[in-house]
């Protein structure tokens, strides 16, 4: 155990690892998790969300530490099966899985049997038979990891699907927004972009409402998905997404925000002729110092990454006073590691195995 005195390491350190408190609620409640799998967060419950963001917060304290190691899911195996390209997720949840212990495989899907036509049901299966614990599964369709999960007793985490969801990436979003806040009851979020593509806005949709936010959407009305005004959809729709605010006008957007988050034009999503022009786009939707001026003085800029600087977000604010977008992905680490830990040992587990007695 390391013992410190005014942030300096005493001499006599052990290197073994420290174990990881189990997460408190803020209210001080037990902390909240029935999930075998993590698709979306719109069947998280407010206290399902505290109880990662909680848990988060113990993660970093391992992250700070001088050797971070923890043996919390030792004898675990993650795989990662990316169907699409990623920088952020995968190698946040390669480190996440090695940082608590656990075998992480990061397969190759351009080099494996999905080329000689293998399905994904029984790509799953494969990887579950060979002792695959967790499945992180990043994938062009939306809906994916859904019928992934219906075919396996392995987790499985929803890394991105199509243009439906990316729970994780909303939760460190989260996380990251309430680090600075603390309460997001009440705080103002623009985002801005192409939302019809976003599978970040979706999911972060879901948590912001459930913490109480303020969130407005803005972007061309070509890239605002059909359905989003809850007032204009049907009784049997009304669940779809959460109540927001529309605006197709920027500044308006901005105006009074606590948070901005720029989001990236999804070409590779789109179909033709959803604009005019990427000049014109950029023209009247990109994220800019004198827009941002519009909003709070001490406003957060984000941007889930990755971004094409000089389009929804200009370079300059980018990598500004305000822009907390490596903030982001640091703390996509922590938030994976609780989330993993979460899957494999449960609310309760996940301070008994890390040392004091459980599934170490
Ligand atoms: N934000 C995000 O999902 O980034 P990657 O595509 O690099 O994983």
């Amino acid at each position: 155990m390391t013992t410190e005195t005014t942030g300096t390491r005493q001499t006599g350190v052990s290197d073994a690892p420290e174990p990881v408190a189990a997460p408190e609620s803020p209210q001080g409640t037990s902390a909240s998790w029935e999930h075998d799998h993590v698709l979306d967060l719109d069947d998280f419950t407010t206290e399902e969300i505290l109880t990662v963001l909680d848990l988060t917060d113990r993660m970093q304290e391992v992250l700070e530490r001088r050797i971070a190691r923890v043996p919390a899911l030792r004898g675990h195996t993650v795989v990662n099966l990316f169907y699409e390209p990623s920088t952020r997720t995968r190698a946040s949840f390669e480190l996440a899985g090695k940082v608590l212990g656990a075998d992480v495989i990061s397969l190759s899907v351009a080099t494996s049997a999905v080329q000689k036509g293998e399905s994904l049901i029984d790509t799953v299966r494969t990887l579950r038979a060979m002792g695959a614990d967790s499945i992180v599964i990043r994938h062009a369709s939306s809906g994916a990891p859904y019928l992934a999960a219906r075919h396996t007793n392995a987790s499985i985490v929803n890394a991105g699907d199509g243009a439906h969801a990316h729970p994780t990436q909303a939760l460190l979003d989260l996380y990251t927004m309430r680090s600075h806040f603390g309460d997001l009851t009440g705080k103002r979020v623009a985002m801005i972009g192409d939302i019809s593509h976003s599978r970040v806005a979706r999911s972060d949709l879901w948590g912001l409402t459930a913490l109480g936010a303020d969130v407005v959407v803005c972007g061309p009305p070509t890239l605002l998905p059909i359905g989003l005004d809850a007032s204009q959809r049907p009784e049997h729709a009304q669940q779809a997404l959460p109540p927001v605010q529309i605006e197709t006008d920027i500044d308006r957007a901005i105006e009074g925000a606590h948070v901005v988050m720029a989001l990236r034009l999804q070409s590779e999503r789109q179909q033709g002729g959803l604009l005019p022009s990427l000049h014109e786009y950029a023209l009247h939707y990109q994220v800019t110092a004198e827009r941002l001026a519009r909003a709070q003085p001490d406003h957060l800029l984000m941007h889930p990454g990755p971004k094409n600087e000089g389009i929804e977000i200009a370079r300059d604010v980018a990598a500004g006073q305000h822009s907390i977008i490596e903030q982001q992905v640091t703390n996509g680490v922590a938030v994976r590691m609780a989330l993993l830990s979460l899957l494999a040992l449960g609310a309760d587990g996940t301070g008994a195995a890390t040392g004091e007695g459980g599934a170490a």
